[in-house]
């Protein structure tokens, strides 16, 4: 599996392409299935997560390679509709299949998915959509068995807007006749970006980026090529990482205006940020002070998803930041790690207070999360010294190269691969060994 060699204390100084995003291609792959032909995938981002959906694909029949760079899927040959428990496990987006799967075959059969541990991640938003569209859904000790003689638009009014319930309504409506007008659904840009996809497969949606989401169903969907948008969340991470360390950079092809709420943040802390078509342009001088109360909420408000790395920059800034967790109960698993930097956080429920403290030091951490890792990694560039951080197989479901991205900021981080089985990188013969291997 291997570990990040990080080492800290250094200011950053360079310019990124930020990846394709995680969380628009994983619903873009499942859609894939409504068209009936060819899809190119570019900007596609080559991660853990993409691999497993490439799995989901070939098993139920479908053709899925890189070409040039690109991800080229053909669901023409598709001949099953059911997922194995072991698919379904990799990742939360796979439950994303569901939707897809029911509109195209009237069937489908899979279980509960997997992905982060981040508190209870139920899918009954998911369920309640699709029954109102006229599923049938019956679970059998854990096994999902769905049936759809035939789909019929309606309307449906989410409870809260879920991304993941959101995008799975949106793919089952495709498939049902007359129309559906998804109420409270989720905004976020990952959304605008499946509605493009499906547009250009010859799907009639529109609202989405809004609260509310119309799909005119019942459409024949063909092939198409399209360009995921750049990852919002790697960028905040990118920024964190020099707001961390001190210097300055440029992220190139992004879309500043979906990261305004963490540019905001990190201005305040004292970051001077430039953002203008698709760079944004961080420098960092002095030390960072403590901000207003960072509270998570769904799109346009603050992402969960870059509370980790915001955490960490703020670790050596002067005062105290309270974040506040309303997305998940239990995403503060980093908290640990970091504090064996020598960083002081209080965590309460789901409220967080971090104490700035005038220093950090290297340690040996293990990843806890995707975004849980990447924070560790954001908090070894401002520590002094060497950090090792585990367990990688967590950033790597979110992150096409961290280390390569962070060097082309000026970062001294280096992938080491150990011969040591996932979970025993950590252990101290293995850090023995590698001593000896990295001093040869
Ligand atoms: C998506 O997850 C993202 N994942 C997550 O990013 C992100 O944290 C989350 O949205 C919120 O922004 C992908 O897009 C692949 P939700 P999703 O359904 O769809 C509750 C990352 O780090 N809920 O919007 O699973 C749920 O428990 C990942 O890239 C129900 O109660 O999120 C949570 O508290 C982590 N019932 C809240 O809603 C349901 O049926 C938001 O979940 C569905 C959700």
């Amino acid at each position: 599996m291997g570990i990040l060699l990080v080492d800290g204390g250094r200011t950053l100084q360079g310019q990124v392409e930020v990846q394709g995003a995680k969380n628009s291609v994983l619903p873009i792959l499942a859609a894939t299935i409504l068209a009936c032909g060819q899809c190119v995938i570019k900007h596609c981002p080559r991660l853990r997560d993409v691999d497993a959906s490439i799995q989901i694909l070939r098993h139920l029949g479908c053709s899925a390679q890189w070409e040039s760079g690109a991800l080229v899927v053909d669901t023409a040959q598709m001949n099953c509709c059911s997922i194995p428990d072991e698919l379904m496990r990799e990742m939360r987006s796979s439950v994303i299949f569901l939707g897809a799967v029911l509109a195209r075959c009237g069937q489908a059969e899979l279980s509960y998915p997997g992905g982060c541990e981040l508190g209870p991640r139920p899918i009954d938003l998911h369920l309640t959509a699709l029954r109102a569209l006229g599923a049938d859904i019956e679970d059998r000790g854990g096994t999902l068995r769905c049936q759809a003689e035939k789909l019929c638009g309606t309307e449906i009014v989410l409870s809260l807007p879920s991304v993941g319930a959101t995008e799975n309504a949106i793919l089952a409506a495709c498939g049902a006749e007359g129309t559906t007008v998804i109420c409270n659904a989720a905004r976020e840009p990952e959304i605008m970006d499946l509605q493009e996809f499906l547009v250009k497969c010859g799907a009639r949606i529109h609202g989405a980026g809004s609260s509310t989401v119309t799909v005119e169903g019942g459409r024949p969907l063909h092939g198409c090529v399209h360009r995921c948008i750049a990852d919002r969340i790697a960028a905040a991470t990118l920024l964190s990482a020099v707001a961390a360390a001190g210097g300055e950079a440029v992220l190139t092809g992004v879309d500043y205006r979906q990261l305004s709420t963490v540019t905001a943040a990190l201005s305040e802390a004292g970051c001077r940020i430039r953002s203008q078509n698709s760079t944004i342009s961080i420098a960092r001088r002095d030390r960072l002070h403590c901000i207003r109360p960072v509270r998570t909420a769904p799109y346009p408000g603050f992402p969960t998803d870059a509370q980790a790395v915001l955490m960490a920059a703020l670790l050596r800034s002067a005062g105290a930041t309270v974040f506040v967790e309303n997305i998940f109960e239990n995403r503060y698993r980093h908290v640990d790690e970091l504090a064996r930097m020598g960083a002081d956080i209080r965590v309460e429920g789901r409220v967080a207070v971090v104490c700035g403290v005038e220093s950090l030091h290297g340690a040996t951490l293990r990843s806890t999360d995707l975004r849980g890792g990447a924070a560790l990694c954001v908090a070894a560039l401002a520590a002094q010294g060497q950090s090792e951080i585990g367990e990688l197989h967590h950033i790597d479901r979110g992150y096409e190269d961290i280390a390569r991205d962070l060097r082309a900021l000026g970062a001294s981080v280096r992938r080491v691969e150990s011969e040591e089985p996932h979970g025993e990188e950590n252990k101290p013969e293995a850090q023995a060994k590698r001593k000896i291997r990295l001093s040869v």
